[in-house]
């Protein structure tokens, strides 16, 4: 495996008004292709921060980030732009669909931003929801409309696949099958995947597990059997 993402002593700072908080200090880190990676923190830990800083949707205060052959650190907002719709695919919490619209033109609306992506149906029966192309969101369970968001990120083949906590609003039974589908997205298709949560229990299907605390990264653990998705208990 390949290394796909390099941090090298990464920091950020937020400021509001007179007030600075350091919510990344320098952290240093590997990611590889086709990994499964769990970033593991309590809450206000800075783990969605730093999933900010992998996808490129905010800017480090200081040092270095790597992606690939490119370092995004560098690039003006035109290329940061063009990386994060060609390389990264995110999933919320809270699916983030847009309720006007079907499933199969959630997944479909990049196409419509210029995007290059798969047949939106294609992605659907990838998640194994192509018979639901006709539902408007609010016509689905949390676990389907979470589904259809994976198609939606999965739907332009990102290298890099960013989700933060995607099972936090969901039971047990429908969060597995969003940590199956996640789980397949790094062993079949070699994508590398990002995962936020502050369910220590996830550690386990991760090839590597990122801790995180008070903005620093504490541990970086490499597992050499994950357990799959299905094995988990929580
Ligand atoms: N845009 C922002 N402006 C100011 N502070 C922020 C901002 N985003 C996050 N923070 C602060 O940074 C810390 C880490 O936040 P976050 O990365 O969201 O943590 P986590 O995802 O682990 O819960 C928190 O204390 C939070 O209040
Ligand atoms: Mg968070």
């Amino acid at each position: 495996m390949g290394e796909l993402i390099r941090f090298e002593n990464v920091g950020k700072i937020y400021k509001t008004g007179d007030i600075i908080y350091e919510a990344l200090h320098d952290v240093c880190l590997t990611i590889n292709e086709g990994e499964m990676v769990v970033i593991l923190g309590p809450s206000g830990a800075g783990k969605s921060t730093l999933l900010n800083m992998l996808g490129g949707l905010d800017a480090a205060t200081s040092g270095k980030i790597i992606f690939g052959e490119k370092e995004v650190t560098a690039l003006n907002d035109r290329e940061l732009g063009k990386f994060r719709s060609e390389d990264v695919g995110i999933i919320f919490q809270f699916y983030n669909l847009i309720p006007t619209l079907t499933a199969m033109e959630n997944v479909g609306l990049m196409k419509e931003l210029g995007i290059d992506i798969m047949d939106p149906l294609e992605a659907l029966s990838l998640v194994g929801l192509e018979d639901r192309k006709n539902n408007f969101p609010s016509q689905m369970s949390g676990g389907q409309q979470q589904r259809v968001s994976i198609a939606r990120a999965i739907a332009k083949k990102p290298r890099l696949l960013l989700c933060d906590e995607p099972t936090g609003a969901l039971d047990t039974n429908t969060g597995k099958e969003v940590l199956n589908l996640l789980q397949a997205q790094s062993r079949v298709h070699n994508r590398t995947v990002v995962m936020v949560t502050h369910n220590s229990l996830f550690a386990e299907i991760a090839d590597k597990v990122i801790y995180v605390k008070n903005g620093t990264v504490t541990d970086i653990v490499t597992n050499e059997n994950p357990k799959d998705a299905e094995e988990i208990v929580w």
